[in-house]
Protein backbone atom coordinates (compact mmCIF):
# COMPACT_ATOMS: atom_id res chain seq x y z
CA UNK A 1 0.00 0.00 0.00
CA UNK A 2 1.41 3.39 -0.61
CA UNK A 3 1.95 6.13 1.72
CA UNK A 4 -0.33 9.13 2.05
CA UNK A 5 -0.55 12.13 3.71
CA UNK A 6 -3.46 13.15 5.59
CA UNK A 7 -2.56 16.76 5.75
CA UNK A 8 -1.70 19.07 2.65
CA UNK A 9 -1.50 17.01 -0.19
CA UNK A 10 2.40 16.05 -1.72
CA UNK A 11 3.20 18.69 -3.97
CA UNK A 12 6.27 19.11 -6.71
CA UNK A 13 9.87 19.83 -5.02
CA UNK A 14 8.97 23.54 -6.50
CA UNK A 15 6.15 24.09 -4.83
CA UNK A 16 7.25 22.50 -1.55
CA UNK A 17 10.36 24.39 -1.48
CA UNK A 18 8.86 28.07 -2.04
CA UNK A 19 6.90 27.89 1.80
CA UNK A 20 9.64 26.02 3.31
CA UNK A 21 11.78 29.36 1.77
CA UNK A 22 9.40 31.64 2.98
CA UNK A 23 8.89 30.42 6.35
CA UNK A 24 12.83 30.69 6.48
CA UNK A 25 13.04 33.92 5.78
CA UNK A 26 10.09 35.19 8.22
CA UNK A 27 12.22 32.91 10.88
CA UNK A 28 15.68 34.91 10.04
CA UNK A 29 13.57 38.39 9.92
CA UNK A 30 11.67 38.06 13.47
CA UNK A 31 14.78 35.88 15.29
CA UNK A 32 12.73 32.94 15.53
CA UNK A 33 14.55 29.60 15.05
CA UNK A 34 13.86 28.31 11.15
CA UNK A 35 12.56 24.88 12.52
CA UNK A 36 9.40 27.06 14.84
CA UNK A 37 8.26 27.48 11.31
CA UNK A 38 8.12 23.77 9.91
CA UNK A 39 5.67 21.61 10.37
CA UNK A 40 7.11 19.00 12.28
CA UNK A 41 5.83 15.26 10.48
CA UNK A 42 5.05 12.18 12.12
CA UNK A 43 4.83 8.98 10.34
CA UNK A 44 1.97 6.11 11.75
CA UNK A 45 3.37 3.00 9.86
CA UNK A 46 0.51 0.92 11.34
CA UNK A 47 -2.19 -1.51 10.52
CA UNK A 48 -5.15 -0.67 8.84
CA UNK A 49 -6.72 -3.30 6.96
CA UNK A 50 -6.82 -7.09 8.66
CA UNK A 51 -7.20 -8.84 11.55
CA UNK A 52 -5.67 -6.14 14.20
CA UNK A 53 -7.54 -2.85 11.52
CA UNK A 54 -8.64 -1.79 14.75
CA UNK A 55 -5.80 -1.76 16.80
CA UNK A 56 -4.28 0.40 14.14
CA UNK A 57 -7.08 3.09 14.02
CA UNK A 58 -7.12 2.76 18.45
CA UNK A 59 -3.57 3.75 18.39
CA UNK A 60 -3.81 6.17 15.71
CA UNK A 61 -6.67 8.01 17.72
CA UNK A 62 -4.70 7.72 21.20
CA UNK A 63 -1.53 9.86 19.66
CA UNK A 64 -3.96 12.09 17.87
CA UNK A 65 -5.63 13.04 21.37
CA UNK A 66 -2.84 13.60 22.73
CA UNK A 67 -1.57 16.34 20.74
CA UNK A 68 -4.93 17.70 20.93
CA UNK A 69 -4.87 18.00 24.58
CA UNK A 70 -1.88 19.88 24.21
CA UNK A 71 -2.88 22.37 21.69
CA UNK A 72 -3.15 20.30 18.54
CA UNK A 73 1.03 21.50 18.16
CA UNK A 74 4.38 20.14 19.88
CA UNK A 75 6.44 22.39 21.19
CA UNK A 76 4.76 25.30 19.02
CA UNK A 77 4.87 23.71 16.22
CA UNK A 78 2.48 22.15 14.26
CA UNK A 79 1.78 18.72 12.85
CA UNK A 80 1.94 16.92 9.67
CA UNK A 81 0.75 12.96 9.67
CA UNK A 82 2.18 10.99 7.43
CA UNK A 83 0.27 7.39 7.27
CA UNK A 84 1.00 3.77 5.80
CA UNK A 85 -1.05 0.86 6.20
CA UNK A 86 1.17 -2.03 7.13
CA UNK A 87 -1.05 -4.83 6.73
CA UNK A 88 0.41 -6.91 9.44
CA UNK A 89 2.49 -8.09 6.38
CA UNK A 90 5.88 -8.52 7.73
CA UNK A 91 7.22 -9.20 4.03
CA UNK A 92 6.77 -5.27 3.07
CA UNK A 93 7.86 -4.60 6.23
CA UNK A 94 11.51 -3.02 5.84
CA UNK A 95 10.63 -1.54 2.39
CA UNK A 96 7.28 0.18 3.69
CA UNK A 97 9.43 1.87 6.54
CA UNK A 98 12.39 2.50 4.59
CA UNK A 99 9.79 4.53 2.36
CA UNK A 100 7.98 6.63 5.28
CA UNK A 101 11.26 7.50 6.37
CA UNK A 102 13.23 8.18 3.20
CA UNK A 103 11.15 9.46 1.03
CA UNK A 104 7.97 11.04 3.48
CA UNK A 105 11.06 12.21 5.41
CA UNK A 106 9.58 11.63 8.79
CA UNK A 107 10.89 13.71 11.82
CA UNK A 108 9.92 10.67 14.09
CA UNK A 109 8.51 7.31 12.91
CA UNK A 110 5.34 5.88 15.01
CA UNK A 111 4.60 2.10 14.50
CA UNK A 112 3.81 -0.82 14.64
CA UNK A 113 1.24 -3.61 16.10
CA UNK A 114 2.98 -7.08 14.65
CA UNK A 115 5.45 -7.96 16.24
CA UNK A 116 7.22 -9.59 12.52
CA UNK A 117 6.59 -6.03 10.88
CA UNK A 118 8.23 -4.56 14.19
CA UNK A 119 11.82 -6.28 13.09
CA UNK A 120 11.76 -4.77 10.03
CA UNK A 121 10.74 -1.32 11.39
CA UNK A 122 13.97 -1.45 13.84
CA UNK A 123 15.89 -2.75 11.08
CA UNK A 124 15.53 0.62 9.08
CA UNK A 125 15.24 2.44 12.50
CA UNK A 126 18.90 1.17 13.48
CA UNK A 127 20.45 1.86 9.82
CA UNK A 128 18.81 5.60 9.09
CA UNK A 129 18.70 6.53 12.83
CA UNK A 130 15.13 8.02 12.51
CA UNK A 131 13.41 8.60 15.96
CA UNK A 132 10.83 5.32 16.81
CA UNK A 133 8.45 5.11 19.25
CA UNK A 134 6.82 1.04 19.39
CA UNK A 135 3.48 2.05 20.45
CA UNK A 136 2.23 -1.95 20.82
CA UNK A 137 4.01 -4.88 19.23
CA UNK A 138 6.11 -6.37 22.06
CA UNK A 139 8.79 -8.12 19.68
CA UNK A 140 11.01 -8.69 22.85
CA UNK A 141 14.31 -8.10 20.65
CA UNK A 142 13.24 -4.56 20.06
CA UNK A 143 14.43 -3.29 23.82
CA UNK A 144 16.57 -6.51 24.11
CA UNK A 145 19.58 -7.18 21.44
CA UNK A 146 18.02 -5.27 19.01
CA UNK A 147 18.11 -2.02 21.20
CA UNK A 148 18.88 0.96 20.36
CA UNK A 149 19.57 4.92 21.82
CA UNK A 150 16.77 6.22 19.17
CA UNK A 151 13.95 3.28 19.95
CA UNK A 152 11.64 3.63 22.61
CA UNK A 153 8.80 1.59 23.64
CA UNK A 154 5.27 2.73 25.34
CA UNK A 155 3.49 -0.48 25.20
CA UNK A 156 5.35 -3.77 26.71
CA UNK A 157 7.57 -6.62 25.44
CA UNK A 158 5.52 -9.62 25.11
CA UNK A 159 6.88 -11.85 27.54
CA UNK A 160 6.59 -8.68 30.25
CA UNK A 161 2.39 -9.54 29.85
CA UNK A 162 2.74 -13.21 30.27
CA UNK A 163 4.73 -13.60 32.69
CA UNK A 164 2.62 -12.72 35.53
CA UNK A 165 -0.31 -14.97 34.23
CA UNK A 166 1.60 -17.99 34.85
CA UNK A 167 3.23 -16.66 37.53
CA UNK A 168 -0.89 -16.60 39.19
CA UNK A 169 -1.63 -19.45 38.05
CA UNK A 170 1.13 -21.30 39.78
CA UNK A 171 0.70 -19.88 42.71
CA UNK A 172 -3.26 -20.66 42.59
CA UNK A 173 -1.14 -24.96 42.55
CA UNK A 174 -2.65 -25.19 38.74
CA UNK A 175 -0.63 -28.33 37.42
CA UNK A 176 -1.16 -28.90 33.42
CA UNK A 177 -1.78 -26.25 31.30
CA UNK A 178 -2.28 -26.76 27.15
CA UNK A 179 -0.70 -23.52 25.38
CA UNK A 180 -2.19 -22.33 22.10
CA UNK A 181 -1.03 -19.40 20.03
CA UNK A 182 -0.28 -17.93 16.47
CA UNK A 183 2.92 -19.17 15.30
CA UNK A 184 4.92 -15.99 15.14
CA UNK A 185 7.11 -13.83 17.12
CA UNK A 186 4.76 -12.30 19.75
CA UNK A 187 3.13 -15.86 20.16
CA UNK A 188 6.09 -17.85 21.05
CA UNK A 189 7.34 -15.31 23.05
CA UNK A 190 3.77 -14.86 25.00
CA UNK A 191 4.18 -18.74 25.66
CA UNK A 192 7.85 -18.47 26.33
CA UNK A 193 7.26 -15.96 29.21
CA UNK A 194 3.95 -17.78 30.33
CA UNK A 195 6.00 -20.95 30.70
CA UNK A 196 8.87 -19.31 32.30
CA UNK A 197 7.48 -18.10 36.00
CA UNK A 198 4.47 -20.81 35.42
CA UNK A 199 7.27 -24.05 35.32
CA UNK A 200 9.42 -21.93 37.90
CA UNK A 201 6.37 -22.16 40.30
CA UNK A 202 5.90 -25.72 39.90
CA UNK A 203 3.34 -25.98 36.55
CA UNK A 204 3.61 -28.37 34.03
CA UNK A 205 3.13 -28.03 30.03
CA UNK A 206 0.66 -30.55 28.77
CA UNK A 207 1.21 -29.42 24.90
CA UNK A 208 2.03 -25.97 22.87
CA UNK A 209 -0.47 -26.27 20.49
CA UNK A 210 0.04 -23.51 17.28
CA UNK A 211 -1.60 -22.16 14.15
CA UNK A 212 -0.36 -19.84 11.65
CA UNK A 213 -1.28 -16.08 11.85
CA UNK A 214 -3.49 -14.81 11.06
CA UNK A 215 -6.11 -18.48 10.61
CA UNK A 216 -8.95 -18.84 12.59
CA UNK A 217 -9.77 -21.86 11.94
CA UNK A 218 -9.37 -23.21 15.73
CA UNK A 219 -11.62 -26.14 15.57
CA UNK A 220 -9.30 -29.27 15.37
CA UNK A 221 -7.58 -27.72 17.99
CA UNK A 222 -10.48 -27.16 20.36
CA UNK A 223 -11.33 -30.71 19.98
CA UNK A 224 -7.99 -31.78 20.87
CA UNK A 225 -7.62 -29.77 24.45
CA UNK A 226 -11.09 -31.13 24.49
CA UNK A 227 -8.96 -34.83 24.61
CA UNK A 228 -6.33 -33.44 26.18
CA UNK A 229 -8.42 -32.09 29.19
CA UNK A 230 -5.78 -29.69 30.92
CA UNK A 231 -6.49 -27.69 34.37
CA UNK A 232 -6.15 -24.75 32.26
CA UNK A 233 -5.58 -23.83 28.72
CA UNK A 234 -3.24 -20.65 28.24
CA UNK A 235 -3.31 -18.32 25.20
CA UNK A 236 -2.61 -15.14 23.20
CA UNK A 237 -4.75 -13.82 20.55
CA UNK A 238 -5.38 -10.36 19.75
CA UNK A 239 -7.93 -8.21 17.42
CA UNK A 240 -10.22 -9.72 15.30
CA UNK A 241 -8.73 -13.58 15.96
CA UNK A 242 -9.29 -13.34 19.66
CA UNK A 243 -13.12 -12.26 19.08
CA UNK A 244 -13.35 -15.13 17.13
CA UNK A 245 -11.29 -17.61 19.11
CA UNK A 246 -13.56 -16.45 22.48
CA UNK A 247 -16.92 -17.08 20.49
CA UNK A 248 -15.63 -20.60 19.26
CA UNK A 249 -14.29 -21.74 23.14
CA UNK A 250 -17.92 -21.01 24.24
CA UNK A 251 -19.36 -22.91 21.19
CA UNK A 252 -17.33 -25.79 21.73
CA UNK A 253 -18.41 -26.19 24.94
CA UNK A 254 -15.32 -25.22 26.73
CA UNK A 255 -15.88 -22.56 28.66
CA UNK A 256 -16.86 -23.35 32.43
CA UNK A 257 -15.32 -26.33 32.03
CA UNK A 258 -11.63 -25.78 31.36
CA UNK A 259 -10.90 -22.44 32.74
CA UNK A 260 -9.42 -19.97 29.91
CA UNK A 261 -6.40 -17.49 30.34
CA UNK A 262 -4.07 -15.45 28.93
CA UNK A 263 -2.21 -12.23 28.11
CA UNK A 264 -5.03 -9.58 28.11
CA UNK A 265 -4.87 -9.11 24.54
CA UNK A 266 -7.70 -11.56 24.67
CA UNK A 267 -10.17 -9.20 26.39
CA UNK A 268 -9.25 -6.28 25.15
CA UNK A 269 -10.92 -4.07 22.74
CA UNK A 270 -13.12 -7.03 22.09
CA UNK A 271 -15.99 -7.17 24.63
CA UNK A 272 -18.54 -5.79 22.58
CA UNK A 273 -18.23 -8.20 19.67
CA UNK A 274 -18.32 -11.41 22.06
CA UNK A 275 -21.45 -10.62 23.56
CA UNK A 276 -20.92 -13.06 27.24
CA UNK A 277 -18.08 -15.52 25.76
CA UNK A 278 -15.15 -13.43 27.45
CA UNK A 279 -17.37 -13.45 30.68
CA UNK A 280 -15.45 -14.02 33.67
CA UNK A 281 -12.00 -14.60 32.18
CA UNK A 282 -9.15 -13.86 33.62
CA UNK A 283 -6.13 -12.08 31.98
CA UNK A 284 -2.84 -10.26 32.85
CA UNK A 285 -1.88 -6.75 31.33
CA UNK A 286 -0.69 -3.16 31.97
CA UNK A 287 -3.85 -1.56 31.59
CA UNK A 288 -7.78 -2.16 32.70
CA UNK A 289 -10.57 -0.45 31.39
CA UNK A 290 -12.36 0.27 34.71
CA UNK A 291 -8.71 1.58 37.06
CA UNK A 292 -10.84 3.82 39.40
CA UNK A 293 -8.15 6.92 38.95
CA UNK A 294 -9.06 10.59 37.98
CA UNK A 295 -6.55 10.62 35.13
CA UNK A 296 -8.13 6.83 33.79
CA UNK A 297 -11.41 8.56 34.42
CA UNK A 298 -10.34 11.52 32.70
CA UNK A 299 -8.64 10.24 29.16
CA UNK A 300 -11.96 7.65 28.87
CA UNK A 301 -13.94 10.32 29.03
CA UNK A 302 -12.14 12.34 26.27
CA UNK A 303 -11.74 9.89 24.40
CA UNK A 304 -15.08 8.78 24.25
CA UNK A 305 -16.27 12.28 23.63
CA UNK A 306 -13.41 12.67 20.50
CA UNK A 307 -14.14 9.11 18.72
CA UNK A 308 -17.47 7.94 20.25
CA UNK A 309 -16.13 4.61 21.13
CA UNK A 310 -14.47 3.10 24.29
CA UNK A 311 -10.21 3.34 24.16
CA UNK A 312 -9.16 0.32 25.19
CA UNK A 313 -5.11 -0.75 25.92
CA UNK A 314 -4.31 0.11 22.18
CA UNK A 315 -5.78 3.35 22.47
CA UNK A 316 -3.79 4.09 25.63
CA UNK A 317 -0.52 3.52 24.16
CA UNK A 318 -0.85 5.33 21.19
CA UNK A 319 -1.81 8.43 23.87
CA UNK A 320 1.61 7.48 25.83
CA UNK A 321 3.66 7.89 22.93
CA UNK A 322 2.02 11.19 21.93
CA UNK A 323 3.15 11.91 25.58
CA UNK A 324 6.68 10.80 25.36
CA UNK A 325 7.01 12.55 21.73
CA UNK A 326 5.78 15.54 23.22
CA UNK A 327 7.89 15.55 26.72
CA UNK A 328 10.96 15.01 24.25
CA UNK A 329 10.28 17.74 22.35
CA UNK A 330 9.22 20.25 25.38
CA UNK A 331 13.19 19.50 26.06
CA UNK A 332 14.56 20.92 22.85
CA UNK A 333 12.30 23.47 22.38
CA UNK A 334 10.97 21.87 19.17
CA UNK A 335 14.61 21.43 17.65
CA UNK A 336 14.51 17.56 16.53
CA UNK A 337 17.69 17.92 15.15
CA UNK A 338 18.89 17.87 19.07
CA UNK A 339 18.32 14.34 18.67
CA UNK A 340 20.85 13.76 21.80
CA UNK A 341 19.69 16.48 24.10
CA UNK A 342 15.84 14.67 23.07
CA UNK A 343 16.13 11.30 23.72
CA UNK A 344 18.11 11.98 26.70
CA UNK A 345 15.01 14.02 27.97
CA UNK A 346 12.66 10.84 26.70
CA UNK A 347 14.54 8.47 28.72
CA UNK A 348 13.77 10.12 31.72
CA UNK A 349 10.22 11.00 31.95
CA UNK A 350 7.67 9.66 34.15
CA UNK A 351 4.62 9.01 31.63
CA UNK A 352 1.41 10.11 33.98
CA UNK A 353 -0.76 7.49 31.82
CA UNK A 354 -4.29 6.53 32.13
CA UNK A 355 -2.34 2.86 33.01
CA UNK A 356 -0.51 4.32 36.19
CA UNK A 357 2.20 6.27 36.02
CA UNK A 358 5.45 4.17 34.49
CA UNK A 359 8.90 5.37 33.51
CA UNK A 360 11.77 3.50 30.69
CA UNK A 361 13.74 0.89 31.43
CA UNK A 362 17.74 1.22 30.49
CA UNK A 363 16.34 -0.32 27.18
CA UNK A 364 13.81 1.61 26.57
CA UNK A 365 10.58 -0.39 27.44
CA UNK A 366 7.95 0.81 30.30
CA UNK A 367 9.03 -0.74 33.66
CA UNK A 368 4.92 -0.78 34.64
CA UNK A 369 2.68 -2.44 36.96
CA UNK A 370 1.05 -5.37 35.96
CA UNK A 371 -2.78 -6.05 36.67
CA UNK A 372 -4.77 -9.30 37.31
CA UNK A 373 -8.04 -8.26 35.35
CA UNK A 374 -11.36 -10.30 35.38
CA UNK A 375 -14.27 -9.72 32.27
CA UNK A 376 -17.71 -8.28 33.92
CA UNK A 377 -20.17 -7.24 31.35
CA UNK A 378 -18.31 -5.10 28.75
CA UNK A 379 -15.01 -4.16 31.45
CA UNK A 380 -11.72 -5.90 31.95
CA UNK A 381 -12.21 -4.71 35.87
CA UNK A 382 -8.42 -5.01 37.80
CA UNK A 383 -8.89 -7.12 40.23
CA UNK A 384 -5.15 -7.03 41.97
CA UNK A 385 -1.52 -6.19 41.10
CA UNK A 386 -0.13 -9.68 39.69
CA UNK A 387 3.57 -8.08 38.98
CA UNK A 388 4.44 -4.89 40.35
CA UNK A 389 7.00 -2.66 38.88
CA UNK A 390 7.67 -5.31 36.00
CA UNK A 391 10.88 -5.13 33.87
CA UNK A 392 11.10 -8.17 31.93
CA UNK A 393 12.77 -9.31 29.85
CA UNK A 394 15.50 -7.75 31.90
CA UNK A 395 16.67 -4.84 30.63
CA UNK A 396 20.30 -5.91 30.87
CA UNK A 397 20.13 -8.01 27.35
CA UNK A 398 20.19 -4.75 25.65
CA UNK A 399 23.60 -3.22 24.88
CA UNK A 400 22.56 0.36 24.67
CA UNK A 401 24.46 1.57 21.11
CA UNK A 402 26.20 -1.88 20.77
C1 LIG B 1 2.56 -8.41 18.48
O1 LIG B 1 2.60 -8.93 17.36
O2 LIG B 1 3.58 -8.09 19.10
C2 LIG B 1 1.24 -8.16 19.12
C3 LIG B 1 0.10 -8.00 18.36
C4 LIG B 1 -1.11 -7.73 18.96
C5 LIG B 1 -1.18 -7.62 20.33
C6 LIG B 1 -0.07 -7.79 21.13
C7 LIG B 1 1.18 -8.06 20.51
O3 LIG B 1 -2.34 -7.35 20.92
Amino acid sequence: MTPHRTGPQPSPARRRALPALAALTLALAIGAPAHAQQKVKVGLMLPYTGTFAQLGTAITNGFKLAIEENGGKVAGREIEYATLDDESDPAKAADNANRIVNRDKVDVLVGTVHSGVQAGMVKIARETGVLHIIPNAGLDAATGPLCAPNIFRTSFANGQTAYPMGKVLAERGVKNVVTLTWKYAAGDESVAGFKDAFTKGGGRIVKDLTLPFPNVEFQPLLTEIAALKPDAVYVFFAGGGAAKFLKDYQAAGLKGKIPLYGSGFLTDGVLEAVGDAAEGIETTLHYGDAIETPRNRAFRAAYMKAYKIEPDVYAVQGYDAGLLFIAGMNAVGGDVAKKKEMIAAMEKTQIDSPRGKWTMSKAHNPVQDMYLRKVAGKQNRVTGVAAPALDYPPADRCKMGG
